[in-house]
C-alpha cells in the first residue's frame, strides 16, 4: 500500500539523519492522520523518530492521552476544589482554524487563571483547544475505561509564577496544566461553546489560518458543575510531547449539539485552494500508564477501605458493565 511504502521510504531516508534538524523537519512537520498520497507526513506512531527534538513521543514514560481505569484509581482525600479566577470579568479572544484544532486564545488583557487542587502554583489560561471525531464513538484523546467520547475540550494553561509565557513553561518542570473536558452529544450545548460552535461563528473558521474574534466570553460558562475531576501527571499531547503537564479531567461532560458536532467535521485542515480534509479525529492515540498514579477526589470508598482497586466506586461516568459491549455510556448525575 501507498502507506506501507511512504514507512520504508522515510525510515531508510530519514531516519539515519535524524539528529540535524533539516529544513524538512521543522516544528510543524507532523499530522495525526495520513494525509496526501504521495508525500510522508509522519503520524502519532512516527513523531518519536523524525526529530531528536521529539524522542520523548517515541521513548517517554509520562505520556498523554491515557486511558482512564476507573478501577486503578485511587481517592485522594487531599484534592481540593480546583480554583478558577477570571477576577469576575468577561473575556475576548480569538478563534482559530489552525489546521489541526480548533484553538481559542484569549487576549492579553483578560487573565485567567486556575490554582489549587493538585496544583501548587497558579496557571494562566493560554488556550482552549478542541479535539472531535469524525464519529460519534470517538474523537476525545483520553478514553474512560478504553470508551471514547464524540469530543474533548481542553484549557491549557501555563504556570505563571514560575515562567514567562507558554513557551518556556512548556519545556521546563510543573510548566503545563490541563483541565480537560469531555464533549458529548445533546439537544442543547454549553453556552460557552454555543459562542464557539453556533453557524454563523465556526463558518467563519472553515480553512486553516482562518481567525475570528469573540468578545463577552465567560470561561466559567465552560466548566460543569462540579468539585469532582480525576488527575495525573502526564505530557503534552503533540510534538515535542513534553512530560510537563498535569492533567486534570472533570468528572462530568460538556454537551454540543449533533448540527454542531456536523458543523466540526466540516471543518478543513488546509486552506481553500487546497483539497478538503477534515479536521476531524486530530487525536494522539492513548500512551501506557506505566508506574503513574491516577488520583482523584471522587470519594468512592467505603469507610476503612482504601484500597486503589476498589471497584465499589461511583463516578459520574458510569460504565454500565452489561452494556460493556454495546459501546455505551450513560452519566448517572
Ligand atoms: C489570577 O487572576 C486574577 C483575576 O484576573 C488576578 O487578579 C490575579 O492576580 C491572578 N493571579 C496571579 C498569580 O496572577
Ligand atoms: C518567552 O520567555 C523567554 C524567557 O523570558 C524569552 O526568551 C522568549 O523570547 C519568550 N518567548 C515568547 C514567544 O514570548
Ligand atoms: C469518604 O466516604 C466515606 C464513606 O461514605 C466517609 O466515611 C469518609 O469520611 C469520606 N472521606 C472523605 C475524606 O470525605
Amino acid at each position: 500500500s501507498i502507506h506501507t511504502y511512504n514507512c520504508f521510504l522515510f525510515l531508510s531516508v530519514f531516519v539515519p539523519a535524524a539528529q540535524p534538524i533539516t529544513s524538512k523537519l521543522d516544528a510543524g512537520w507532523w499530522a495525526y492522520k495520513d494525509v496526501v498520497q504521495g508525500t510522508f507526513v509522519p503520524v502519532p506512531s512516527f513523531w518519536g523518530l523524525v526529530h531528536s527534538a521529539w524522542n520523548l513521543c517515541a521513548i517517554g514514560k509520562r505520556q498523554s492521552p491515557i486511558d482512564i481505569e476507573t478501577s486503578h484509581m485511587i481517592f485522594d482525600p487531599y484534592l481540593t476544589p480546583l480554583r478558577l479566577n477570571t477576577g469576575g470579568r468577561k473575556m475576548g479572544g480569538t478563534m482559530y482554524n489552525t489546521g489541526r484544532h480548533v484553538s481559542l486564545r484569549p487576549d492579553k488583557a483578560h487573565l485567567v487563571n486556575i490554582s489549587g487542587g493538585p496544583l501548587g502554583y497558579s496557571y494562566r489560561l493560554e488556550e482552549v483547544r478542541l479535539h472531535f471525531g469524525s464519529e460519534d464513538s470517538q474523537g476525545s484523546e483520553h478514553l474512560l475505561n478504553g470508551q471514547g467520547f464524540p469530543g474533548e475540550v481542553q484549557l491549557i494553561h501555563y504556570n505563571q509564577d514560575l515562567y514567562a509565557n507558554y513557551t518556556e513553561a512548556a519545556k521546563s518542570p510543573n510548566g503545563i496544566a490541563v483541565v480537560s473536558i469531555f464533549i458529548k452529544l445533546s439537544e442543547n450545548s454549553n453556552a460557552f461553546l454555543n459562542r464557539m460552535l453556533n453557524r454563523d461563528t465556526i463558518t467563519r473558521i472553515n480553512y486553516k489560518h482562518d481567525a475570528f474574534l469573540l468578545m463577552g466570553l465567560n470561561i466559567a460558562d465552560l466548566y460543569p458543575d462540579t468539585t469532582r475531576y480525576i488527575t495525573y501527571e502526564g505530557s503534552i499531547t503533540i510534538p515535542p510531547c513534553y512530560e510537563t503537564s498535569t492533567w486534570i479531567l472533570i468528572n462530568k461532560p460538556v454537551y454540543v449539539t449533533q448540527m454542531q458536532m456536523h458543523s466540526l467535521r466540516l471543518l478543513s485542515q488546509n486552506e481553500p485552494y487546497k483539497i478538503f480534509l477534515s479536521m476531524s479525529d486530530n487525536t494522539r492515540p492513548t500512551q501506557p500508564l506505566l508506574q503513574r498514579c491516577i488520583r482523584t477526589n471522587i470519594n468512592f470508598s467505603k469507610q476503612g477501605r482504601d484500597c486503589p482497586n476498589n471497584r465499589a466506586l461511583r463516578p459520574q461516568y458510569r460504565v454500565a458493565q452489561w452494556r460493556m459491549k454495546s459501546k455505551k455510556f450513560y452519566i448517572s448525575a
